[in-house]
């Protein structure tokens, strides 16, 4: 449980009444009540308003809000500020603002706008930090601390170069080290003195967001940013340890957010919180599985939903409304991937600035009578009815897939073999063939413990890390399933390739050699032909991007490419391996070929569909004490139906029962408990 003072799903969101006057927040808090309302995130952009100079804090208006919420039954998951800094700040110490990739000096405007490692904004965030936690540390509507906000973009200044290399040398240790890792001798690099080395910007070394000529110092530029950023989070969160104890400490994330390495980031929270902003058009399957991902981030242990949109956004092109009953099930979608909260932004929608046109539960017109809070209290009202049934539930997949940050940077970064390599879509690719069939898995970390699941699927896993391919042959010997890629086992850590054949240290596990990487022009395509029947696997499928040329040392040739001057050689080969087998796919195939060869692994492997349903039904458990929760949420318009077996099990939002057919209502969810 995230805080015992509210043993339920936590209710509510991001709360601005500092951007209104006295009566509305009478109003506010009426239809709070109304809303079934239980948690205001508050004091988010709040730090000009709190500090009005270098040595004047003003905490009246904080003390007000706490003690009113609190007194109306909200409870505050309290923010620190820090993710703007005030005007003031940025006039007297132009550091603290950033310099951006092309080198131009940022001056106050915008937020997520401080220097990292500007030493007056470091001292003064953790100060404001410090002194919130100390005079709220025990008042009775804290139930969180939220440090800043959504941390992210990078900084190229002075400061941060000096701190780059004071970096560098605790990584390296020495020059000759850092010239080997980043391949200097090319193109005449060779680093003499580490006051030589500047930031890869477009000054530089980089053009075009990840181009660049360097992909050693680029890579590590990524490591330090994420680094510099979460050192922030880090000194604000030991200044308010320093006063509140036991009070659970989160940041705002954002998914698959390229620019930090939410694994490194994710041992500093005490639980992972997030913003999930999907549009219209966002496939389904493609949020699930960032919730996964977010609950991935500390070995399956819940997290909380901070932000989603009650109706819609206002930074994309096109901000479409949630259709009627779709931000209930899209709440519901993340609770059932494992939330323990459904935070909104915003519960009152501002009159001034870029967000004017933001959802918000609360909306311009003022009262309660609109479609959006009408959804809104009766997903309050069923919240409130759950309880505590769902907290710290579990789930139960025997599926992993791997996702790593630093192999995204690598890949995004590598100039070659191909520009159209998306190493997120290729992720989704396979997610998804699971998730077309009602099967479930977890998105994990190369550090993760293999050995808790029967797959291991590592798509385009293209850096392999140290220790990485022996706990991977290790898995694969006590009989895992493990399944990889094309591109994949390239290089080391620091994008150095490893010699001596194609894919590097999985070779042996593998039992291929991969001699040479075509790149498919986008219109190209070519064949995996099956050798014969395997499960549901047979004839022909298409592939596309990438086609690895390869041979096989001792690996079964269960497909082989039917086109160019390849055709014959094989696209998918099974390595057995002690009492496990390890696969290699090629190039990237279509998706129905994907899904059966999956399922394949899946019948193999003795993993069963949750529920059998046709395309638009989601299901998905969560279990909790030995019992069962199955989510089966409907996408589409109409009703739909789901086999879920003989077994009886009960809907804790109707109490209905259901046992063989269960009819979904359209755009509805049942939660279907197997408790006896
Ligand atoms: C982010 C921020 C919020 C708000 C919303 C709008 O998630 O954290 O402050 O700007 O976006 O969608």
């Amino acid at each position: 449980m995230i805080n015992d003072k509210l043993p339920k799903i936590w209710y509510g969101g991001d709360y601005n009444p500092e951007q209104w006057d006295a009566p509305v927040w009478a109003e506010d808090e009426r239809m709070f009540k109304l809303a079934g309302i239980d948690v205001a995130t508050i004091n988010v952009f709040s730090w000009a308003l709190i500090q009005p100079s270098e040595d004047e804090y003003d905490f009246s208006g904080l003390d007000e809000l706490m003690d009113r919420l609190y007194k109306n039954g909200t409870y505050v998951c309290l923010a620190t500020g820090t993710g703007a800094h005030p005007a003031w700040m940025a006039h007297r110490y132009p550091e603290v603002t950033r310099v951006d990739v092309q080198g131009r000096k940022r001056k106050f405007g915008g937020r997520h706008n401080s220097n990292p490692n500007s030493q007056v904004y470091r001292k003064y965030a953790a100060k404001l930090a410090g002194k919130l936690a100390e005079r709220y540390k025990d008042h009775p509507a804290l139930v969180a601390w939220h440090i800043s906000n959504e941390y992210g973009g990078y900084d190229y200044s002075e400061q941060s170069a000096a701190a780059f290399r004071v970096w560098l040398k605790e990584r390296y240790g020495s020059l000759d080290a850092l010239n080997k890792a980043w391949n200097t001798r090319f193109w005449g690099h060779t680093f003499y003195d580490w006051e030589e080395i500047v930031v890869p910007n477009e000054l530089s070394e980089e053009w075009n967001g990840n181009r660049t000529n360097f992909q050693g110092i680029s890579l590590d530029y990524r490591r330090f940013m994420s680094y510099s950023l979460l050192e922030c989070y880090k000194i604000e969160k030991e200044a308010i340890r320093e006063h509140s104890k036991g009070i659970p400490v989160t940041t705002n994330l954002m998914g698959f957010y390229p620019e930090l390495d939410y694994f490194e980031w994710a041992k500093h929270m005490d639980i992972i919180s997030w913003d999930n902003y999907p549009a219209l058009d966002t496939p389904v399957s493609h949020t699930a599985m960032t919730h996964d991902l977010m609950r991935g981030l500390k070995n399956g242990q819940p997290f909380m939903l901070m932000e989603q949109t009650p109706s819609q956004q206002n930074w994309m092109p096109y901000n479409s409304l949630k259709r009627p009953g779709v931000m209930r099930l899209w709440s519901y979608q993340a609770v059932a991937r494992g939330a323990d909260t459904v935070l909104f932004f915003q519960l009152r929608r501002s009159i001034g600035a870029c967000e004017k046109y933001h959802g918000a539960v609360i909306e311009h017109v003022g009262h309660e009578h609109t479609r959006v809070f009408r959804e809104c209290a009766e997903l309050g009202r069923e919240l409130e009815l759950l309880g505590d049934k769902l907290l710290d539930a579990r789930s139960a997949a025997q599926i992993g897939i791997i996702y790593d940050w630093e192999n995204r940077w690598a890949l995004d970064l590598s100039s070659g073999p191909t520009i159209a390599l998306d190493y997120v879509k290729e992720v989704h690719k396979y997610y998804n063939a699971l998730y077309q069939q009602n099967i479930e898995a977890d998105m994990i970390g190369v550090e993760e413990n293999l050995s808790k699941y029967k797959i291991v699927i590592a798509p385009v896993l293209y850096m392999i890390k140290p220790g990485f391919a022996e706990k991977v042959e290790a898995f694969v010997k006590a009989g895992g399933t493990f399944v990889t890629t094309f591109f994949s086992g390239i290089v080391n850590e620091n994008d150095l390739v490893t010699v001596g054949g194609y894919p590097g240290e999985l070779r042996k596990v593998l039992g291929i050699w991969a001699e040479e990487i075509d790149a498919l022009l986008p219109d190209m395509s070519n064949e995996i032909v099956m050798n014969g029947e395997w499960g549901a696997l047979s004839g022909t499928y298409k592939c596309d991007l990438l086609c690895d040329l390869i041979h096989s040392e001792g690996a079964e040739v269960l497909a082989h490419y039917g086109a160019d001057f390849y055709k014959g050689m094989p696209v998918l080969t099974a390595n057995s391996f002690g009492e496990g087998k390890a696969y290699y796919v090629a190039s990237s195939p279509e998706a129905g070929f994907l899904q059966s060869f999956l399922g394949n692994l899946c019948e193999e492997n003795g993993i069963k569909p949750l529920v059998h349903a046709p395309e638009g039904i989601e299901s998905v458990q969560r279990v909790k004490d030995g019992v069962s929760y199955l989510f089966l949420l409907n996408h589409q318009e109409g009703d739909m139906s789901a086999d879920i077996g003989a077994e009886e099990r009960t809907d804790l939002l109707t109490g209905k029962s259901f046992s063989g057919t269960a009819v979904v209502p359209g755009r509805g969810v049942l939660i279907l408990s197997d408790k006896k």
